[in-house]
Order: C-alpha cells, then sequence, then structure tokens
C-alpha cells in the first residue's frame, strides 16, 4: 500500500528464484472512498484515505523454491521507488508429499508495545502471538487468520498499525484470512447478522487490503490446496444453509478433492459452525452458532472432514471425533484408522480479549484452555499428521494429537458417509 495512483506511478513486483534472474510482474491497483463504507465511525471519524492498495499475481512458481522478491514503482519522470528485499518459499505442488506445517488462529487484533492504544484496547495478546510466529517461522509453512483481524471496527487506520505488526509473518508465508464479525456485519448490508462489529467497514476493509482467492470478494467463502492440504474456508456472515450460494460451494468443495492426493480436509470458519463450551454458546442452548452443525454435519461426515477449526470464541478448545453430538471415537491423542467423525476445535485466541467456559459438562469437549494461543498443523506425509495447540505466552504446546491412516482408511464407509446401496447390480 502507497500514496501513489495509477496516473503518478506503474506499481510492479521485481522478482525471482534466489540468485538467480529477476523478472518483474505487473500490479493492480485498487482503492475506495468514503462512499463505500456502510456507516460511521468508518464514514465519519474513522474514516482515513487509505490510499492505494496493489496485487500482483506470481505465477509458475516452482514448488518448494526459495524466491526474493522486493515491490517497485516506475514514477512519470522514470525514476524508481522501491521497498525492501523479501523472500518466500514457494507453495509445493498440491498432493505433494513433502513436510508441510500450517498454523491457524483467530481473533488476533493489534497492540502497541508501549501501551499507547488507547482505542478498543483489549488486544495485548497479539502482541504475543506475533512474537511467537515471528519467532518459529522458519517452522511455518503458512498461516490463517480466520476472522476478527483487526478490530478497526470502523477506525480504518488500525488497518495499517495491523499490517505493520504481521508484515514479518505476511511477507514470508502465504498470509490467509476468513471474515469474521467485525470485518463484516452492519445492518442492512446482506451480513446474516444485523449488528454493527464492522463500525461501518461492511467487509470493504478485509476484502481490499487482503488477497484470498474468492470467485467474488464481496462473499468471502473460497477453497485454498497446500500440498497434502484442501482448506474450505466459509464465510460465517454470509448465510451458509442448505439452499444457498455459500452451501452449493462447501459442497464442492470438500467433495472436489481427491483424498489419496490431499488426504487432510480441514475446514476454517470464524463463527463456531461446530462445537463449542464458551458460556456465550451455551447460553443459546445449541453450543455453537443456531443452525451450523444442523446445516453442516451432514457434509463434514459425507465427506470425512478431518478437522473443523473456528475462532469467534476467545479461547481454546477441542472435542471429540464427532457427529450428531455423539463422539465416535473415544481416543483422545493418537487416532489410528478412520475416525468416523469430525474433530471440532476453537483457535479463538490470537489475541483480543478471552471469553469464558460454561460451568455446564460438555462430554465431548476433550481440552480447554482459558488463554491466549493458535494451533499448527503438521503433516509428514499422507498417513501420518501432527496437530498441536501452543500457548502464545512461551510457545510452547499444552494440547496435541496424531492421525495415522491410510487412504483404504478414508475411503471405508461410516454412518452417513457412503452413498446408501441396495441390491442390485
Ligand atoms: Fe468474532
Amino acid at each position: 500500500m502507497n500514496g501513489y495512483g495509477i496516473g503518478e506511478a506503474v506499481p510492479f513486483v521485481e522478482w525471482g528464484p534466489n540468485g538467480g534472474q529477476p523478472i518483474r510482474s505487473p500490479a493492480g491497483t485498487l482503492t475506495f472512498d468514503r462512499n463505500s463504507m456502510c456507516g460511521e465511525p468508518a464514514r465519519t471519524v474513522g474514516w482515513r484515505d487509505p490510499g492505494f492498495i496493489h496485487t500482483s499475481f506470481l505465477k509458475e512458481l516452482w514448488p518448494n523454491t526459495l524466491y526474493t522478491y522486493k515491490l517497485g514503482h516506475i514514477l512519470s519522470n522514470g525514476t524508481y521507488v522501491w521497498s525492501q528485499e523479501y523472500k518466500f518459499r514457494a507453495s509445493p505442488y498440491p498432493g505433494q508429499n513433502s513436510l508441510q506445517r500450517v498454523v491457524i488462529f483467530g481473533d488476533m487484533g493489534k497492540a502497541e508495545a508501549d501501551g499507547s492504544n488507547e482505542y478498543n484496547d483489549f488486544q495485548h495478546g497479539s502482541l504475543n502471538t506475533t512474537k511467537q510466529l515471528i519467532r518459529d517461522l522458519n517452522n511455518i509453512d503458512i498461516a490463517f487468520l480466520i476472522g476478527d483481524i483487526c478490530y478497526a471496527n470502523g477506525y480504518l487506520s488500525q488497518w495499517d498499525q495491523f499490517t505493520a505488526q504481521v508484515e514479518p509473518i505476511a511477507s514470508t508465508v502465504p498470509f490467509m484470512i476468513a471474515s469474521g464479525n467485525h470485518e463484516r456485519d452492519w445492518p442492512g448490508s446482506g451480513s446474516f447478522y444485523g449488528n454493527k462489529d464492522s463500525g461501518g467497514e461492511c467487509g470493504v476493509l478485509a476484502e481490499t487490503m487482503f488477497y484470498v482467492p474468492t470467485e467474488n470478494r464481496a462473499k468471502f467463502w473460497y477453497s485454498t490446496d497446500y500440498g497434502m492440504f484442501r482448506f474450505c474456508v466459509a464465510d460465517t456472515e454470509h448465510d451458509w444453509r442448505e439452499g444457498t450460494e455459500q452451501y452449493q460451494f462447501i459442497e464442492h468443495c470438500l467433495a472436489s478433492v481427491d483424498r489419496q492426493k490431499q488426504p487432510w480436509l480441514i475446514f476454517l470458519a470464524h463463527r463456531v459452525l461446530g462445537y463449542s463450551s464458551a458460556t456465550f454458546y451455551a447460553d443459546t442452548g445449541s453450543f455453537g452458532e443456531p443452525m451450523g452443525r444442523e446445516s453442516l454435519q451432514k457434509l463434514w461426515q459425507k465427506y470425512k472432514v478431518d478437522i473443523a477449526i473456528y475462532g469467534h470464541a476467545h479461547h481454546y478448545e477441542r472435542t471429540c471425533p464427532i457427529y450428531q453430538n455423539i463422539c465416535t471415537n473415544k481416543e483422545k491423542q493418537h487416532y489410528k484408522g478412520a475416525m468416523n467423525g469430525t474433530i471440532h476445535v476453537v483457535a479463538g485466541g490470537g489475541g483480543a480479549g478471552l471469553a469464558e467456559f460454561t460451568t455446564l459438562n460438555t462430554k465431548w469437549s476433550f481440552f480447554k484452555d482459558y488463554d491466549y494461543g493458535f494451533v499448527k498443523l503438521t503433516a509428514f506425509d499422507h498417513s501420518s499428521l501432527l496437530f498441536e495447540y501452543k500457548k502464545s505466552s512461551d510457545g510452547k504446546v499444552y494440547d496435541s494429537f496424531t492421525i495415522s491412516r491410510d487412504y483404504r482408511d478414508i475411503l471405508a464407509c461410516t454412518v452417513d458417509s457412503c452413498p446408501s446401496t441396495n441390491l442390485a447390480s
């Protein structure tokens, strides 16, 4: 992002294999004005001219190859303006067998190390999360921040504060986001929930500041592959129920992956569509977003989703492999063969103020932690996955499990996971 419009300078990226011949790729330019904000404060006291947001596509990358890049502008008088030089490693080819490490968390926010941020001052945990991720960046291949990104809530300059905080991460590994209530929700704007959580941004900041491979950036659901992983990312701020456009997308995303090549199928969403023991969900009686699992559990079961991960509830929780409120597997640490259900995880402790757990006994809940943290998935190969939950305060592992299985275990039928058959031949 910078201060040059398309009439003033030509943006591009100069990049190439580390030590090799660099090439240049053009960048597109986007911006928006005050009128595209839906309400206040984004449209009034929170408004700040965003400058210009550039997006460039570096294509035909060699898998797992180290690249260098820098951002440039050619000014109208022929001079160049350069960023510093950055490095990234290209993603593995979909299905490729190599070590692949993914971190996932929600609800991070941003903060000032000196405490000078007086507005929205409840995201101190974000500094620890950011610090741990940077410290471990050599062991992280891709990061997902699954909604409630920076809590700017209509005070636009806070997006710049956030992007500065995460730049060491976002400039080095793919930094993928999902949309949350604090990015999108606004009354009368088509969000599934009609509250004012976005402070009038109604999704415009998230959809412009970050690129994600959606078909339509205003409808924030997408599919993305990373080696042996397939991620289906839902947008909980738009309707997901059966019969909707998004439901169709989710089914297509889950159904279209070749599990022999990409065995690790992960569902991501901001609000808890599965299971949660957060007090504010327990109080609704549904232990999750009303209409969440009622609508989607048959898809998770049919397509054998391994893990579903959410944010929104600001803490950590992990369930048993579960289907229709019943644990399908009693094992807690080392899953072998078919799990017969999906493990649901809440990883909403990215940094914004913590949320309480109910005192009710939720039998499907295996592990709860009222603290800041994030989860890490490590795929060693097509048969072996490690899940870890780490606290942001010390980066150490406080909960973990492994999945060991072969392709035939994914093919195996379990309740509601195979088409009903008859004896006709
Ligand atoms: Fe949220």
